[in-house]
């Protein structure tokens, strides 16, 4: 067998023939449900008559085959693995044909598959292809016609996109719905949903006056669960009216829940198909951050109807054209319902930890890739995550005016289009009169900018030198980078007032906080009339998705945590000066030489816990009181030294809980709060702010924190603060105290699998070494099923983060990895290929976890391989 070979993006050609109406009937079956298709097929200008038509089709039983009512012979086409080709036909036509698939056999979780019994469908990227023969592309976009047919027992409920027309009863207890899509669009965004579902309904008028019917389907115990949902669905539709402009263009919207399912959720046209948890939340189930997580999953598909349903992607590697600019959409809105330095902060600190690596490990892509093997490998942090970076410094740049305009001229310019990353960017230059040129190579490059900066003031001139170096590092496949456009926000905060400065670059005054673009490979800045010393903030609100360095004294440190007028780099002081102490605490690990705190670090906190921080937002202050990840130490590091950074950050931690005990059990009690439950931003403060005291406290196993935990353990007042406590708990040494505690909690919740998510991440998160045996344990438990996403992701997932115990020295951890990897391989590549992440990043590490990492990766080489796995794991050995 060959290996799957790539896709170019200069190999694109625009298609042949185009469909203009698609009318399906599926008459559902979990082995074998017929699926006729009539397609109204149109040949394109540069096309002719010899021209063939091509179509795809995998694992489609074809049944019969029709042009204009005359059924095709054999010689007329050719059926391969891949799909169908006719030699010839008219220039206009209808082609019907009858096609048999398995959904209660589909495992990949792509195209129709059956989920809880039910039947649901996942088609982006390229799943339709496992439901009918049919251009499966995204710039063939037709109106849709689909009727259902089911049992009427089994699947009372029956949808699909659009609005329902007609529905009846038919012979041997079977009924059908038929729906009518009249808007244009690609088959992924093509779907259908049958089962025993049950539906909370509310109603919402657009800014125009027009009525719609909002819905939630889920199983019927969860219908308690499904509030909080269609809140921010209407708040959605709120904010896209007021911030864009955009208004709903169906009578109809719909959410569909299902337990199955690859992914967060699925902008299907008028029919949003999510991951249960992705939407399902209740105070007693859901944690603070999966309330906030729905809210912004939830816009992120509403978000969609125009940022990729109105107007979609020519071809995937376009793929961020709408999602990083959908991602920056769904960003902004819960900037706007929340606290906006909380959400950039825990954005970017999820940024810089996760997409940095992957733009520093072997699947390193540039926001619009050139080539692919299998486009499922590409839903990734560098399409969407560092997309909404580009968007956003486009915004940035241009400013929200012109941006909004840009946004506008896209919407009305190409509606109903399958358009590219160009059009986008053209949009926005025109709106705004800019040269994005340059700025076009955030597109291209892959990598991590690094900036290296460096201040001089001079005191005789009252002159400030902000010298500007930047690099971006190679990546697999580009060797060599040009510079790009990166926009710079920064301000000069004054030593003695430390108030922020006025800038004055070549003799214009900027004000206080400016932007100054770099663009060269260096440049330097000249400041003037800069009255006293300052202390540069550089990089504001995250400003670019770049790395900075400066060489900043830990006193500058402390300074810009207390004197910043940007909160977000208020925050990065804070995290800078705690890595200065963690390298030094890292290096003293390896040296075996005893560890000492740094003080600079205990007096900053004390400020933040008593002094001025205490007034500040409280939210901010949770984030600030937050000591780097294990993971972001690691980034940081040139070899990843899992051990020392573990001890590093554990003794910091302990030297904090030790020195300030009292401090932060004041924090604990003053932000405890027993009012009704509520996801708002106040409430999930105060409570942010309590468990991050508390977490520390329970680093040195505080007898005050420990009744507080138990207390707070039973109290069973809502699930944010019931799993912190049992999280402690478990992850303490006090066996005593955890066990009965996950015991109790698993009991309880055993019927509730999103519950029972948590208890197994909780087990094989801690710390304690004993954690690989728990996972291959918790792998037969009732509740655990390999074939269920978010199982997989809770238990192994979470085990692969768990960073002292996945990197084991014994190599077990990451044969557990291996061995999950392979079976999955056969079961859903998709998730297979996700999960193997870990062991890609292999050269990271020191040479004796190289030699293991690589060891499973070359015997996960040796199996039968999906193109999904066979992709990341050639990339990773290359
Ligand atoms: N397009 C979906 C989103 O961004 C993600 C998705 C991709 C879901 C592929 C399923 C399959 O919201
Ligand atoms: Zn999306």
């Amino acid at each position: 067998m060959s290996d799957p070979q790539p896709v170019y993006l200069s190999d694109y050609q625009p298609p042949a023939y185009r469909v203009t109406h698609t009318e399906l009937t599926f008459d559902l079956d979990p082995a074998a449900t017929r699926v006729k298709a009539r397609l109204l097929i149109e040949r394109n200008n540069q096309a002719d008559d010899k021209t063939p038509l091509v179509l795809d089709g995998e694992q489609l039983k074809l049944m019969s085959l029709a042009i204009d009512g005359t059924p095709l012979a054999e010689s007329e086409y050719r059926l391969g693995d891949h799909g169908l080709e006719i030699h010839a036909v008219p220039a206009s036509f209808c082609l019907e044909s009858v096609v048999e698939i398995a959904p209660s056999e589909n495992t990949a979780l792509e195209g129709l598959y059956q989920s809880s019994g039910m039947y649901c469908t996942q088609c982006e990227a390229e799943g339709f292809r496992r439901i009918t023969f049919y251009p499966d592309r995204p710039d063939v976009m037709a109106t849709f016609t689909v009727t259902v047919i089911g049992d009427a027992q089994r699947e009372p409920v029956l949808l699909a996109n659009g609005n329902p027309v007609e529905r009846g009863e038919l012979e041997g207890g079977r009924h059908f719905v038929k729906w009518d899509d009249p808007h244009p669009k690609p088959c992924y965004l093509f779907a259908l949903v049958a089962g025993d579902l049950h539906k909370v309904e509310d109603t919402f008028t657009t800014m125009s006056g027009r009525n719609v019917t909002l819905q939630i389907w889920v199983e019927k115990e969860n219908l308690d669960k499904t509030e909080h949902a269609m809140a921010s669905l209407k708040r959605s539709m709120t904010w896209d009216e007021q911030t864009y402009g955009r208004e709903y263009d169906l009578d109809l919207f719909m959410i569909v829940a299902v337990n199955d399912f690859n992914m967060g959720a699925m902008e299907n046209k008028g029919l949003n198909i999510f991951n249960s948890a992705a939407v399902l939340t209740h105070p007693d189930t859901a944690t603070d951050a999966a309330f906030q997580n729905v809210e912004g999953i939830v816009a992120h598909e509403y978000f969609h109807n125009w940022s990729g349903n109105r107007v979609t992607c020519r071809d995937w590697f376009q793929l961020s054209l709408k999602e990083g600019f959908t991602v920056f959409r769904d960003q902004c809105f819960s900037a706007d319902t929340n606290s906006a330095p909380v959400k950039r902060i825990e954005d970017v600190a999820f940024f810089r930890t996760a997409q940095f690596a992957e733009d520093a490990g072997p699947t390193a892509h540039p926001v619009r890739p050139d080539h692919y093997i299998e486009i499922t490998n590409f839903y990734t942090l560098t399409i969407y995550e560092k997309g909404a970076e580009v968007v956003r410094m486009l915004c940035n740049l241009i400013g929200w005016e012109a941006f909004r305009r840009g946004a506008d001229a896209y919407f009305e310019r190409f509606d109903g289009q399958a358009v590219t990353i160009e059009d986008f960017v053209n949009c926005m230059a025109d709106a705004s009169g800019e040269d994005l040129g340059q700025f076009m190579r955030w597109y291209a490059q892959a990598g991590t900018p690094e900036i290296d900066a460096h201040g001089e003031y001079d005191y005789a001139h009252s002159e400030y030198h902000l010298t500007l170096r930047q690099r971006t590092p190679a990546t697999p496949g580009q060797a060599q980078k040009q510079p790009l456009h990166i926009p710079v926000r920064m301000g000069l905060v004054g030593t003695k007032s430390g108030q922020d400065l006025t800038l004055t670059l070549a003799g214009e005054t900027l004000g206080k906080d400016a932007v100054v673009h770099l663009r060269d490979d260096e440049q330097t800045f000249v400041f003037t009339d800069v009255a006293e010393a300052p202390v540069p903030s550089l990089l504001r609100d995250f400003s670019a998705p770049v790395k900075l360095h400066f060489p900043y004294s830990r006193e500058e440190l402390a300074f810009l945590l207390t004197h910043d007028s940007d909160g977000f780099n208020r925050w990065d002081a804070g995290q800078r000066l705690a890595m200065l102490a963690l390298d030094d605490l890292i290096a003293a690990h390896r040296n075996g030489v005893e560890k000492v705190m740094d003080t600079r670090v205990t007096d900053a906190f004390k400020v933040l816990l008593t002094g001025a921080g205490a007034s500040a937002d409280k939210a901010v202050l949770a984030e600030m009181l937050t000591l780097p990840s294990e993971a972001y130490i690691a980034e940081q590091q040139p070899i990843v030294d899992v051990d020392a950074i573990h001890a590093a950050r554990e003794f910091v931690r302990q030297s904090l809980a030790f020195a300030l005990r009292d401090e932060f059990m004041a924090v604990v009690e003053a932000n405890h709060t027993d009012e009704p439950y509520a996801p708002t931003p106040e409430q999930i403060a105060k409570r942010s702010l309590k468990n991050v005291a508390l977490g520390y406290l329970m680093a040195i196993e505080d007898e005050r924190a420990i009744a507080f935990c138990q207390e707070q353990l039973a109290a069973e007042h809502n699930m944010t603060d019931v799993r912190h406590a049992l999280t402690l708990l478990v992850h303490s040494e006090r066996d005593d105290l955890s066990r009965p505690a996950l015991k109790a909690f698993g009991e309880k919740w055993a019927h509730d699998p999103l519950v029972m998510d948590q208890w197994f991440t909780i087990q094989v998160t801690k710390p304690q070494p004993d954690v690989l045996e728990r996972v291959e344990f918790l792998m037969q438990h009732p509740a655990f099923s390999i074939r269920n996403p978010n199982k997989v992701r809770a238990l192994v997932g979470a085990f692969a983060q768990n960073r002292i115990n996945f990197h084991r020295l014994d190599g077990k951890g990451y044969a557990l990895l291996a061995d999950v990897v392979i079976e999955l391989n056969r079961l859903n590549p998709e998730i297979a290929a996700r999960l193997v992440t870990p062991l890609t990043r292999w050269q990271r590490f020191d040479e004796t976890r190289q030699g293991l990492m690589r060891s499973q990766l070359e015997r996960i080489k040796q199996e039968p391989l999906s193109s999904n796995v066979y992709e990341v794991v050639a990339k990773a050995l290359a």
